[in-house]
């Protein structure tokens, strides 16, 4: 009995280190996202909270889609077509053909790593050449957002940034970055390149299984919850229209 208390108690304090720790890491993770970088090519950048992961690349700093669009058009219309349905001019006659990014759930089970990799080193056995020597990493991340972001209706992401305001920012921060005094995680995290899109619904889904919940009396559960996830990726990006939550929203 006393063996168990004394285990109780040790657990309790256990739990209120990590509690600790982790307001810790959530001040230091703050910090990071309010400070700002310039790089030689790319002008001031929002710095992304550093993040250790074996070996997989993550963005650095928030992407750019705007730039990234501009050079999608330079060095990839000729083929994967303005809208990325994979019917540029240079598209004909392809074996294998440009991927058509407008079809349904085109990006839905890729990740932007996955994207990153192909466009830096290529695609073998296929016209899709490597451009790690054109595009340095944050310019790819760029180009990366702006073909993830090919098929996300503005409409989309002005719901999700509502939703986020009214549903999450009170705890996790209007810009993901939560309270220093909060115990809530950090929603700026850019190891989450590695997950796909459902992979992000499902993991909002899990760590909140109430959001679900709440939207199923609503006309579209699904794309309730996948709004918000688009505001998610949003918080890897600069994209300011997608992060005022009162743009356009009746
Ligand atoms: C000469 C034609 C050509 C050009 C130029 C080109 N691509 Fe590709 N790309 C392809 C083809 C063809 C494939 C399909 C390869 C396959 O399915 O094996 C492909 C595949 C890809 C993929 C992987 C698709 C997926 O869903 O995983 C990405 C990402 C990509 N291209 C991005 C780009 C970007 C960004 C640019 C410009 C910087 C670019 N491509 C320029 C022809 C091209
Ligand atoms: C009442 C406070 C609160 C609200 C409101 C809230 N969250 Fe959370 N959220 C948390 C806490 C606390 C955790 C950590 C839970 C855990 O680790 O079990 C968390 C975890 C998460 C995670 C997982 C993070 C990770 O690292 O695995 C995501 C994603 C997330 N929340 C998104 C959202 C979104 C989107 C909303 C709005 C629909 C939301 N949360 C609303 C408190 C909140």
């Amino acid at each position: 009995m006393t063996k168990h208390v004394t285990a109780g108690r040790h657990e309790a304090a256990t739990r209120i280190g990590l509690r600790r720790a982790a307001v810790v890491a959530v001040v230091w993770m703050a910090g990071l996202a309010a400070c700002t970088a310039p790089t030689a090519e790319h002008g001031v950048r929002r710095a992304l909270p550093t993040v250790t992961t074996a070996g997989a690349p993550v963005p650095a700093y928030a992407a750019d889609p705007a730039a990234g669009a501009r050079r999608y058009g330079e060095h990839c219309t000729a083929c994967h077509g303005a809208d990325g349905a994979g019917d540029g001019p240079l598209s004909a006659g392809l074996q294998p053909p440009p991927p058509d990014w407008t079809a349904d759930d085109a990006l839905q089970h890729r990740s932007p790593a996955v994207l990153f990799q192909a466009i830096r080193r290529g695609v073998l056995g296929s016209s899709m050449k490597r451009f790690d020597h054109l595009l340095d990493p944050p310019a790819t991340w760029d180009v990366v957002f702006h073909v993830w972001q090919l098929r996300v209706e503005p409409e989309m992401l002005r719901r999700g940034a509502r939703d986020y305001a009214r549903d999450c920012a009170a705890c996790h921060g209007t810009a993901g970055v939560p309270d220093a005094t909060a115990r809530t995680p950090s929603l700026v995290r850019p190891d989450w390149v590695r997950l796909t899109r459902s992979q992000l619904v499902d993991l909002l889904v899990r760590s909140h299984p109430e959001s679900s919940a709440r939207t199923a009396g609503t006309t579209d559960r699904g794309s309730d919850v996948a709004a918000i996830a688009e505001h998610l990726w949003s918080f890897l990006t600069t994209a300011p229209e997608s992060s005022d939550p009162s743009a356009g929203v009746p």
